[in-house]
């Protein structure tokens, strides 16, 4: 496996970054090892989780899997979410973030992070309190590298904006929602990530699994499914356009002899400004499809035919 400049910093991710939302939440811990082992030999050096998945349970699955070869591997974790019941177990204030670190690092069995994200924007929050506490945990080692998700482009360029005036360390990535049925980040973000150098990690490349085209108009979702185990998937994907979208591209598949799903995240993978999807998976077979996926090279022109192909379906 090839690896990538993560933006402009020196680390070298994969070019597949495994999600590990599901762990400890849609699967247990002994369906999620064989997953994480069967990335981990497949070359898959990036892991990216979230206190809030599971309520910690991802992240205690991850830490435990990860231990032994905790030193070889690209650790990422969030922080906002809501974690307990008291007024500041959520958010990125700094009273937040300083304890979140902790109990994060407690369940992955770690002394430090590789990638610390905040997990939406604050707008609670002045953004200099949330650079602030990161820039210090950067600086005591318990942090090596910051980055944001679900932040509009505006909010990435305040923050770099800030960061720079008051001498903190920068975000060096974003993790957008993006893939072929939801594309907004096209207009700005993924400019605005070429043009500052930052490391893009689109999540959701498959839709969560509505590009596959296991979910068919006017049937009932199936159950054991991301659609049905996390409804507000549902309010994003469930439409009409992209039930087109879906059917027109599994046709361009079919007279390719290619598996849309593979199709579906080769076309992220070759976004020119994206760096490496988080690709989600249940099951082996699962990321199968997405390492098959990343031995696909798409061309410009492929890409730009898929493109049309959904849009105007
Ligand atoms: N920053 C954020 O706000 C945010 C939000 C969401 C996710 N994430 C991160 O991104 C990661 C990936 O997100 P995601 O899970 O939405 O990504 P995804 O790769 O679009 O969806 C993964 C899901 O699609 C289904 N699937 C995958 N491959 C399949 C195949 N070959 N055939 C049939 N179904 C297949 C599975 O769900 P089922 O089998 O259950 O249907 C799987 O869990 C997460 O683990 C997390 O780390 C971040």
């Amino acid at each position: 496996m090839e690896y990538r400049q993560f933006g402009r910093t020196g680390l070298r991710v994969s070019p597949i970054c495994l999600g590990c939302m599901t762990f400890g939440r849609e699967i247990d811990e002994q369906a999620s090892l064989p997953i994480i082992q069967r990335a981990l030999d497949a070359g898959i050096n990036f892991f990216d989780t979230a206190n809030v998945y599971g309520h910690g349970a991802s992240e205690e699955i991850v830490g435990r899997a990860l231990k032994e070869v905790r030193g070889r591997v690209v650790l990422a974790s969030k922080v906002y979410g809501q974690m307990g019941d008291a007024p500041n177990d959520r958010g990125a204030s700094r009273y937040h973030i300083l304890n979140s670190v902790e109990d994060s690092l407690r369940r992955l069995q770690t002394d430090h992070l590789d990638l610390y994200q905040i997990h939406r924007f604050d707008p609670d929050t002045p953004l200099d309190e949330t650079l602030r506490a990161l820039d210090d945990l950067v600086r005591s080692g318990k942090v090596r590298y910051i980055g944001c998700s679900n932040f509009d482009a505006w909010q990435v360029m305040k923050a770099l904006w800030i960061g720079d005036r008051e001498h903190l360390v920068r975000f060096v990535s974003i993790q957008p929602r993006y893939n072929l049925v939801f594309r907004e980040p096209e207009i700005d973000l993924l400019p605005m990530a070429l043009s500052e150098g930052l490391a893009v990690i689109p999540y959701s490349p498959l839709a969560g699994g509505f590009l596959t085209g296991k979910y068919k108009p006017d049937e009932p979702i199936p159950p054991d499914t991301r659609l049905a185990t996390a409804q507000w998937y549902q309010g994003i994907y469930v439409k009409d356009k992209n039930f087109r979208a879906v059917a027109a591209v599994a046709e361009y598949a079919r007279q390719r002899g290619i598996p849309k799903e593979q199709l579906a995240l080769a076309w992220v993978m070759s976004h020119p400004a994206v760096t490496a999807p988080i690709v989600g998976a249940r099951t082996l077979a699962q990321l199968d499809t997405a390492l098959a996926a990343h031995a696909l090279k798409m061309t410009r022109e492929e890409r730009a035919e898929m493109s049309r192909i959904a849009e105007e379906a």
